[in-house]
């Protein structure tokens, strides 16, 4: 989960041309464990972009070292809102 907040992060700081913060994680599904030594892939789609938030689509996938079968692990949708100096909502830019 961790991993998927950073991942999102860094693609609601991009979209919102700076800092963020989770505000909302929502329908929260953990499908499949993930190994030691798994590899994981995390994949964060924009669904909505609102005055000063965004919710995500996010996805966490897991391969094994030895093999190539991808497991979707968990999904979620997270909801980012933008921040200014002073940890105030400021509006997303246009995109
Ligand atoms: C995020 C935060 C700055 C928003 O401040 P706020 O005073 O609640 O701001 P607002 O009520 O104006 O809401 C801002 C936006 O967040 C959205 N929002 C607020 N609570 C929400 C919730 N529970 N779920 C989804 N969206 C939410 C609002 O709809 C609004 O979106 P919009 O401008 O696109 O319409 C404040 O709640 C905060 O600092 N929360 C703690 C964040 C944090 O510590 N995160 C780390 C978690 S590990």
């Amino acid at each position: 989960m961790s991993q998927m907040v950073l991942a999102t992060g860094n693609a609601a700081a991009r979209r919102a041309r700076g800092r963020c913060v989770t505000v909302a994680v929502d329908g929260m599904a953990f499908h499949s464990p993930v190994h030691v030594g798994d590899e994981v892939s995390v994949y964060a789609d924009l669904i909505s972009t609102g005055r000063t938030s965004m919710k995500f689509q996010v996805e966490a996938w897991r391969r094994s070292r030895d093999g190539d079968e991808q497991v979707k692990v968990t999904e979620a949708v997270f909801t980012f809102v933008a921040i200014d100096s002073g940890s105030r909502p400021r509006p997303v830019p246009p995109g």
